[in-house]
């Protein structure tokens, strides 16, 4: 097993599902430098955990994540350009390349406080399920900064336009029903259920096959960003790529499977592709 013991966060692999949690809850987990390198190699680890089929990021305490560290980062590295450089570019490479295209499914569980950058955690996870009374709140600007680094990108990607504007100007929190219904997250539940609902949207996701989830990821993100023809070429190399790994498993045993009438792939999953 991978060395999972970190400073800033815990991570917990457990019946294929890792559980990545911030973990300063004294300081709302805010993003301090260490948390973000920590971030980056437990998800560089995970990457390569076989164990590891979905990936759950959540937040110890009352706090999801308050964002960036105003102290650590914005106020203590502002006479050390070099260092400050290296902790955004680490910062934004991790929330805004590595999670948006890990290979395995990705979760938010947002159980409280969710503010500025942790913005661009919930955008870059596949799915984002909240307590109902979760806040979050895009502060930059009642401290006179604005949505940076990754976060801008993230409202433009996820948000409404009227939503990210109105709330990006305002500052206004929202709480996680209201989250839920500008379609910022999946869904909102009571506090109180949030883990065991969480947990159970996970391991129906684990037992989904590994292979197809990727290119399920990969499909929708590249094609955000590509001409119709670039997408149906990709999407058509992709699927041999994928037919070629899994040894054309999705023919013989998936179609196969539902052609022998074993299974309706409209209901239910093959189980013997997990
Ligand atoms: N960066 C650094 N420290 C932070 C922080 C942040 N983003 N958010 C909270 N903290 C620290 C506080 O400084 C305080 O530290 P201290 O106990 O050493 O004084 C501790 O966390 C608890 O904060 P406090 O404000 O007392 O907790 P609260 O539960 O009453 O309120 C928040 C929580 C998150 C609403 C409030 O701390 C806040 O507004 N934080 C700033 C959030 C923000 O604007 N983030 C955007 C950054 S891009």
């Amino acid at each position: 097993m991978p060395d999972y013991s970190f400073d800033t966060i815990l991570v917990d692999v457990e019946g294929g599902v890792a559980t990545l949690t911030f973990n300063r809850p004294a300081k709302r987990n805010a993003m301090s430098p260490q948390l973000h390198r920590d971030v980056a190699t437990a998800l560089e680890r995970l990457r390569y955990d076989p164990a590891a089929k979905v990936i759950v990021l959540t937040g110890a305490g009352k706090a999801f994540c308050a964002g960036m560290d105003l102290k650590e980062f914005f106020t203590e590295l502002k006479d050390d350009p070099a260092e400050y450089d290296r902790i955004f570019r680490l910062a934004t490479e991790w929330r805004g390349r590595t999670l948006r295209y890990f290979p395995k499914p990705t979760i938010a569980m947002i159980n409280g406080f969710c503010f500025g950058g942790a913005f661009s955690i919930v955008e870059g996870c596949d799915l984002a399920v909240a307590a109902d009374d979760a806040i979050f709140g895009l502060s930059e600007v009642n401290f006179g900064l604005f949505p940076g680094g990754a976060v801008s990108k993230s409202l433009a990607n996820i948000m409404r336009p009227r939503d990210a504007m109105l709330y990006a100007l305002t500052g206004r929190p929202f709480d996680g029903k209201r989250a839920a219904e500008i379609g910022f997250i999946n869904y909102s539940v009571p506090a109180a259920t949030l883990q065991d609902d969480v947990r159970a949207l996970a391991a129906e996701l684990a037992q989904k096959n590994g292979e197809a989830m990727t290119a399920t990821k990969e499909g929708y993100r590249h094609s955000l960003d590509m001409t119709w023809e670039a997408s149906m070429a990709y999407t058509q190399a992709r699927e041999g790529l994928l037919s070629k790994n899994q040894n054309d498993a999705f023919r013989t045993t998936g179609i196969g499977d539902f052609l022998k009438g074993q299974y309706r792939p409209g209901l239910e999953s093959n189980s013997n592709l997990s």
